[in-house]
C-alpha cells in the first residue's frame, strides 16, 4: 500500500480499522480512510467491493463489529440523523429525491435553505414546481446534490455520482464538487468511472473485497491507471 500525501487540515471523517458488514457476513475489513477539509477523495473499486457499505458505514446505517468512524475528530456509534445534524452529507445512490414532490417540496426536505441551494445549481430553479419525477436523471441528481449542499456540510458523501447520466451532467455535478471543496467541504466520491473520479479527486482509496488495496495522490493513481483498473477495477472475480 502506498501512503498518500497527508493534507495539513484536521480530518473530517476518519474510518479506522473498521470491519463491519451484514449479519454474519463480513464486507469490510480493517478499513482505514479519511477525509479532510477542502479535499475531494474518490473511493473506487469494482463491483461488490464495499464502496457503498463504507459510506453506510460512516452514515451509521450499518454498525462496525471493530473499529471507530470519527466525525470531526470525535468517535461516533449514534444513529444517522446524529451525524447529518453535526455535518456529514450523504447522496445515496438511488439519489433520495422523492419523486412525487416538487423540485422546491425536495430542497424543503433538507434542513438547508433553497437560496444555498440555488446558488450551486441556478439552473435548476426553473424547475422548483416541477414534480421531481419529471426531472431527468441528471437533474435529478443536481437536486439532490444541491440539497445536500444547502445543509453545509462538513463533509459530503456521495454514492455513484455518474451512474446512468449524460457526459454535460457529470461535468457540471464535477464543478459543484470544486465549489464544495474550494469552500472547504470534504468530499468522499464513489464512482464507476476511475477515470472521472480521479480527475477531480486529491486522493483516492481503492477498494478490493472490502479492504484498501492501494491509496494515494489521485494524479499518482491516474497515471497507473490501466494497471489499477486491470488489478482491482475489472469485472467481478467471482464470475471470471
Ligand atoms: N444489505 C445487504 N445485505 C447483505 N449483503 C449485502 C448487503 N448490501 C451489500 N451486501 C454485500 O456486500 C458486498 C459489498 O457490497 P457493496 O454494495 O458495499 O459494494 P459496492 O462496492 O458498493 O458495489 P457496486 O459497485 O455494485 O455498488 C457485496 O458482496 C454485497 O453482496
Ligand atoms: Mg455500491
Amino acid at each position: 500500500m502506498t501512503t498518500a500525501m497527508t493534507p495539513s487540515s484536521a480530518p473530517v471523517l476518519v474510518a479506522e480499522h473498521v470491519t463491519a458488514g451484514y449479519g454474519d457476513v463480513r464486507v469490510l475489513q480493517e478499513l482505514d480512510l479519511r477525509v479532510h477539509a477542502g479535499e475531494i477523495v474518490a473511493l473506487l473499486g469494482r463491483n461488490g467491493a464495499g464502496k457503498s457499505t463504507t459510506l453506510s458505514t460512516l452514515a451509521g446505517l450499518v454498525t462496525p463489529s471493530s473499529g471507530r468512524v470519527l466525525l470531526n475528530g470525535k468517535a461516533r456509534r449514534d444513529a444517522p440523523f446524529r451525524r447529518v445534524r453535526d455535518g456529514l452529507a450523504y447522496v445515496v445512490e438511488e439519489r433520495g429525491v422523492l419523486l412525487g414532490l416538487t423540485t422546491a417540496q425536495n430542497l424543503r426536505l433538507g434542513p438547508g435553505s433553497v437560496a444555498d441551494a440555488l446558488a450551486y445549481f441556478p439552473e435548476i430553479e426553473p424547475h422548483l414546481g416541477r414534480q421531481a419525477g419529471l426531472l431527468s436523471g441528471g437533474q435529478q441528481q443536481m437536486l439532490a446534490v444541491a440539497r445536500a449542499l444547502a445543509s453545509r456540510p462538513r463533509v459530503l458523501m456521495i454514492d455513484e455520482l455518474s451512474l446512468g447520466l449524460a457526459p454535460m451532467f457529470v461535468e457540471r455535478l464535477l464543478q459543484a464538487l470544486r465549489q464544495a471543496r474550494e469552500a472547504g467541504v470534504g468530499v468522499l466520491l464513489v464512482e464507476q468511472h476511475a477515470r472521472t473520479a480521479l480527475r477531480v479527486a486529491d486522493r483516492a482509496y481503492v477498494l478490493n473485497q472490502g479492504r484498501v488495496a492501494l491509496d494515494g495522490p489521485a494524479a499518482d493513481l491516474l497515471e497507473r491507471l490501466p494497471e489499477i483498473e486491470h488489478a482491482y477495477l475489472g469485472g467481478d472475480p467471482a464470475q471470471t
